[in-house]
């Protein structure tokens, strides 16, 4: 059991996770129009509509009958309470890569914010995307679950890679997708023609002509806090909610982490185009 100063701490270091991780961009509707983590944000993909659903712990709309194993399972396995299976429009494919410790310290976090009373919106795509069932084939072709152990952080780079693949999940939108919504995994973080929400979506690859090759660690640091990229354009679309809800509020080392991460990674040549 977690004393009264346990609890404390794993509040705070679930929002800072939580921040890392992005739940609140995709579960609040954009511009104030709903409130905090109650989702209701409509997600435009190649696959259909999907709408976020409520986060917040009200017991009849959101998720506030929920134990801390279930949040648990919902995000590392990708399955409901009542054992359904997530449509991977929710990044549980990264988040299985989390700790249980810090999957349940975000639980701690969202418990402790207000309950916001907000029915769920159903989501609109076609057959056989829709088909819930199939998920489970999905999951068996392109599903890796995490092990359940800490990964061995020993560098900065590996603490980038943790940052990257199990809570930014950069990747989901960094990465291109098959015809049925795998991961390519030869292509991993080269960029996509229509990732996140049908946005191009640059190679960050450090390949010199098509990635990120040319930028120095420092631009990447300073991007990731502010931004700006190094020819001072400033940045578009999707990206802009993943700095200012998420890198942006990392400490420095967390952002040097993730530059230190990227520039290890194997450059691919990748030209992305519409
Ligand atoms: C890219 C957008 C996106 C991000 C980022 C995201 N989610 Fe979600 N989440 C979704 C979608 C879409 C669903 C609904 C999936 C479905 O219906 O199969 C969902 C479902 C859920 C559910 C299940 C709720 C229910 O009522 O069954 C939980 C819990 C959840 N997300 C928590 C989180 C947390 C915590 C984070 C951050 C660690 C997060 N999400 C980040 C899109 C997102
Ligand atoms: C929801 C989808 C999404 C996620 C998640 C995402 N990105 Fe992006 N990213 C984009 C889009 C879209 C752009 C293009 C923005 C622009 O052109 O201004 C972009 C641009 C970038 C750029 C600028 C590259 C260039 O050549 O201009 C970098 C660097 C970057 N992202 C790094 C990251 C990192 C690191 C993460 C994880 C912490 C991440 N992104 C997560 C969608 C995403």
């Amino acid at each position: 059991m977690l004393g009264s100063n346990g609890l404390a701490q794993s509040i705070e270091e679930g929002a800072y996770l939580t921040a890392a991780a992005g739940c609140k961009a995709c579960h609040t509707q954009p511009k104030g129009a709903g409130q905090e983590y109650a989702g209701g944000r409509a997600l435009d993909t190649p696959f259909g509509t999907f709408y976020t659903p409520n986060i917040t712990f009200d017991p009849d709309t959101g998720i506030g009958r929920w134990s801390d194993a279930d949040f648990v399972k919902a995000l590392k396995k990708g399955i409901s309470p009542e054992g359904f299976h997530y449509f991977p429009a929710f990044p549980y494919t990264s988040y299985t890569n989390m700790t249980d410790r810090d999957a349940r310290s975000i639980y701690a976090y969202l418990k402790s914010l207000p309950p916001v009373q907000a029915p769920n919106k159903p989501h609109d795509i076609g057959a056989p995307f829709s088909w819930r069932w199939l998920q489970w084939g999905w999951k068996i072709l392109f599903f890796k679950e995490g092990g359940s152990s800490v990964p061995v952080i020993q560098s900065s780079a590996d603490r980038g890679n943790y940052l990257v693949n199990a809570l930014g999940h950069c990747g989901e939108c960094h990465t291109p997708r098959n015809a049925l919504g795998g991961i390519d995994r030869d292509l991993y973080l080269a960029g996509s023609a229509s990732g996140g929400e049908g946005e191009l979506v640059p190679n960050i690859t450090p390949d010199k002509e098509t990635g990120i090759g040319d930028w120095s660690k420092l631009d990447m640091v300073s991007f990731l806090e502010t931004g700006m990229k190094p020819n001072f354009d400033d940045v578009q679309g999707t990206m802009e909610d993943v700095i200012t809800h998420g890198t942006s509020k990392l400490t420095k080392e967390d952002r040097t982490a993730i530059a230190d991460f990227l520039f290890s990674v194997a450059p691919v040549k990748n030209k992305v185009k519409k």
